[in-house]
Formats: C-alpha cells, sequence, structure tokens
C-alpha cells in the first residue's frame, strides 16, 4: 500500500508567521498548505512565497471556493498552486469551472455532500476530496471513530483519492491503518509545536508505521 502523504496546513493569521513555521517543518512535509484563514488574510502572495520556498513541493490552497471558480482555481494556479479546495455546497458548475482551469481541484466535505453528488462530481473529472471534521465540530466535543473511518473507506471504493483532516494528532493515524488514504492534513498538531520539525518528523514515522 502506498504511504499517505503528509500536508501541512498553516493556518497563520500573518505570512510571516506561516514563513517561519514552514521553514522548520516544510522540507519535512510532502504537501505545503495555504490554510483557509492564511487564504482570507495575505491571499495569493502566500502561495507565491510557498512555491519559490519549495519549488519541488507540492503546494496546495485551501480557498474553500464557493463561487467565481475558474477566476479562483487560475488566481491560485497562477500564484503557484497545484491544488485547490472547493467546498462541497458550491454547485456543479462551479466545481466544473474551477476544474477546467487547475486540475488538481478538491471538494472538502463539510455537511452539504450526498452519495449522489460525489457521482456527479466523479462525471465531471472530480478525483479529489477531503474528509473534514471542522475545528468548530471538534471544540463541541466531535472525536474521529467509525463513523468516519466508513465514509472514508466507501469515497475510496468509489474511486476517490481522499485526504482526511480537522484536529489530527499522531493518536488518529492509527484508525486508518489498512486503509489507503491518499493524505493526512495536520494543522495545528504541527504548526502549533514549540519543535515544528520534529513534529512534522514524528507524523511521517507515523504513517511510515502503519504504511511501512
Ligand atoms: C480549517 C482547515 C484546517 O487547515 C485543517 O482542518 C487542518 O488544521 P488542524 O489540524 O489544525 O485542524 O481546513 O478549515
Amino acid at each position: 500500500m502506498i504511504k499517505p502523504k503528509l500536508q501541512m496546513a498553516l493556518d497563520q493569521n500573518t505570512l510571516a508567521e506561516a514563513v517561519a513555521i514552514a521553514h522548520l517543518a516544510g522540507p519535512i512535509v510532502d504537501i505545503v498548505e495555504v490554510g483557509t484563514i492564511l487564504e482570507l488574510q495575505e491571499g495569493q502572495q502566500s502561495i507565491r512565497v510557498f512555491r519559490k520556498m519549495f519549488p519541488d513541493k507540492i503546494i496546495a490552497s485551501d480557498t474553500k471556493c464557493a463561487d467565481a471558480g475558474s477566476t479562483v482555481a487560475q488566481n491560485s494556479k497562477d500564484a503557484g498552486a497545484d491544488l485547490m479546495t472547493v467546498i462541497d455546497s458550491a454547485t456543479i458548475a462551479t466545481m466544473k469551472s474551477a476544474k477546467s482551469v487547475l486540475d488538481g481541484i478538491q471538494v472538502e466535505l463539510y455537511t452539504a455532500w450526498s452519495w449522489e453528488l460525489a457521482e456527479q462530481w466523479k462525471e465531471i473529472g472530480i478525483k479529489q476530496v477531503i474528509y473534514h471534521q471542522s475545528r468548530d465540530a471538534l471544540l463541541a466535543g466531535e472525536v474521529w471513530g467509525d463513523k468516519d473511518l466508513n465514509i472514508v473507506k466507501k469515497f475510496i471504493e468509489l474511486g476517490f483519492e481522499i485526504s482526511v483532516t480537522g484536529g489530527l494528532d499522531l493518536n488518529t493515524i492509527k484508525l486508518f491503518e489498512g486503509v489507503p488514504v491518499t493524505t493526512f492534513i495536520a494543522g495545528r498538531a504541527i504548526t502549533g509545536q514549540d519543535n515544528p520539525a520534529k513534529a512534522a518528523q514524528d507524523f511521517q514515522d507515523e504513517i511510515r508505521k502503519y504504511w511501512p
């Protein structure tokens, strides 16, 4: 089974803070993400900076785009992003227009998805979804468990590449043992630590333990 990638979500309020963390942990992760919070604060400039810092890495733009798909995708692509998120409640037209500009469109799952919609995403060529526990849901007491695992497995059976995110820590990884997850996305468990490089390496080691 292929080892899942590790994506670091940079959800800082300033680009300077995000750059400082990326210098430390960026070389260790597989994908560097401009998180939604940083997108809203510092926009496409963040993508340009990380593309320059990490010319050989995958750069993700977590826009959670809900409309104007082709424009937002073009902006992300021009800045240097390989991946960009659209929110599950966006229309098929928005997703299709984003996909026409940037191949790496990922649908981020919150509460507005269904298996019927997933079939439609496949029909327009979308191959990647992000299974997300929102930070607000986690704060309200949600936990990772079998219900999540079953949904993840079903998306994989349908042929999607799946990323998993939302309050992940080292203990969450083993829950997915034996499941061909494409990417684990961790934010605060890396970026909020005193030593982000060590935290990123600990994630990579934990992933390798279960996907040797
Ligand atoms: C917020 C996000 C986060 O980037 C993602 O959930 C990872 O962050 P954390 O591990 O800190 O929850 O998409 O909308």
